[in-house]
């Protein structure tokens, strides 16, 4: 059985966590393949609101396993709250979570060599979510990392040590201020360390092998989005891995072969969060009602972020290098009362008109290129059915199927899993 694969096609917080919550029904295995707790699902049912960091946004459904992939970065501190978290719920998490040994881990001293590295940067830092991501990353991709499955063998505590040393003098080396404790931050570690190996470690790879050979349905959760991906983003402003649907396969161990559905998941605005270029961005009161009525703040780190008009230039490049072959389009509602909503359907380039991403999308180098449309005045919170969907509203996704190519099958139109149109 195929793999289906949802990932984020701007610059992240599109509303994946929802949306898998609202399909888990429909399958047997939830699987995350990249990204770690600078990610913030949210899901809201039964008047509940859910923050999942790094656990897959499968855990609330009974039919489903959630696997943490090895292409997953791990804080245990931060997974530790979020499982105390889940406590009152009285899930079965030792047979419902699966974690994979090739997952790294992060280390208090990863956190701690993110802040120093963004404080030596200055003015260009990246607007890191400070979770560890990018050092845990290098520390993978320079062979030097720790993984779950380390923690099973007898020496893990003499690899941690080495590696902690290093990375206080890495810290020293960048020379800035950087307040901690470290032996209070390793107690909390140690602590974490020992609820984590409560749960089940499972060769992931081996395991999701066996389950789409015995026809199990499975769903690949991305995290972040195809903006901030490594290769493909909008590099240095990115996040250290690839966010886009390679890196499923990377992540899961999944064949490019077996990949079936790609669910591409966007804004009917555009957002972002931390720094770097954004050829749509709004400074002006259009910008702040978005931010208001969207209520655009980090799900991790509470940031406000950035909002702007469609970039369908920036979309249709997503698209393509994820094969997207269903599109969703979240947050619909945010935009209801503008009298005229906008498009980006081409730049502005150095002068020269241009409909592709080109390489650098700095603000001196851009200048959007909108098209006008009606907006919607209907408020579509309380809508049930794609019928009930205003006129000016339908004219938009056809609008955008039309550039795309592709449909777009669920309509969002609030946070709670009912309010949501499929078409
Ligand atoms: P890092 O991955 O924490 O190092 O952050 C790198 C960049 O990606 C920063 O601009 C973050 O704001 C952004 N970023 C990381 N994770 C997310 C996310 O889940 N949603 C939105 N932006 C994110």
């Amino acid at each position: 059985m195929a793999v289906d694969l949802l990932l984020g096609l701007q610059w992240g917080d599109e509303g994946k966590g929802k949306i898998v919550d609202v399909l888990t029904k429909n399958y047997n295995i939830i699987a995350r393949f990249q990204g770690g707790p600078n990610a913030g699902h949210t899901l809201e049912f039964d008047g509940i609101k859910h923050v999942l960091h790094t656990i897959p946004s499968g855990i609330f459904h009974d039919n489903a396993i959630n696997v943490v992939g090895n292409g997953v970065v791990i804080d245990p501190v931060i997974f530790k709250k979020e499982l105390d978290n889940l406590n009152k719920f009285n899930l079965d998490i030792k047979s419902k979570l699966l974690i994979s040994r090739k997952a790294h881990l992060i280390l208090p001293t990863h956190r701690l060599l993110d802040a120093a590295s963004e404080a030596a940067k200055g003015k260009a830092k990246i607007g890191s979510t400070l979770k560890g991501i990018g050092p845990t990353y290098m520390d993978k991709t320079g062979r030097n990392g720790i993984r779950v499955g380390d923690l099973e063998l007898n020496n893990w505590k003499e690899k941690y040590r080495a590696l902690a040393d290093k990375h206080e003098s890495m810290i020293d080396f960048h020379n800035v201020d950087i307040q901690y404790d470290l032996q209070e931050l390793e107690s909390d570690f140690f602590n974490a360390i020992k609820e984590l190996k409560q749960l089940t470690f499972i060769d992931s790879e081996e395991y999701l092998y066996q389950a789409q050979k015995s026809g199990k349905k499975i769903l690949a959760e991305g995290a972040q989005g195809s903006l901030l991906d490594i290769d493909f983003g909008t590099y240095p402003y990115v996040t250290s891995s690839n966010t886009t649907a390679a890196g499923a396969c990377t992540g899961l161990g999944v064949p490019p072969g077996n990949i079936g559905g790609v669910f591409g998941i966007f804004k009917a605005y555009t957002t972002r969060v931390g720094s770097g270029p954004f050829p749509t961005e709004l400074f002006d009161k259009v910008g702040a009602t978005m931010g208001r009525v969207g209520n655009e703040f980090g799900a991790t780190t509470g940031r406000p972020r950035r909002c702007g008009w469609l970039d369908l230039v920036a979309l249709k490049y997503a698209v393509r290098i994820n094969g997207v072959s269903e599109l969703m389009m979240m947050k619909a509602d945010v935009l209801s009362g503008f009298k005229t909503v906008k498009i980006c359907i081409a730049y502005k380039y150095k002068g020269e008109k241009v409909n592709h991403l080109p390489y650098n999308i700095e603000a001196e180098n851009i200048v959007p290129i909108y098209k006008e449309m009606k907006g919607w005045e209907k408020d579509l919170t309380k809508m049930t059915s794609a019928e009930q969907l205003p006129e000016t509203l339908i004219e938009y996704i056809d609008y955008l199927e039309a550039e795309l190519e592709i449909p777009i099958k669920i309509v969002s139109v609030g946070p709670d899993r009912k309010q949501t149109i499929h078409r």
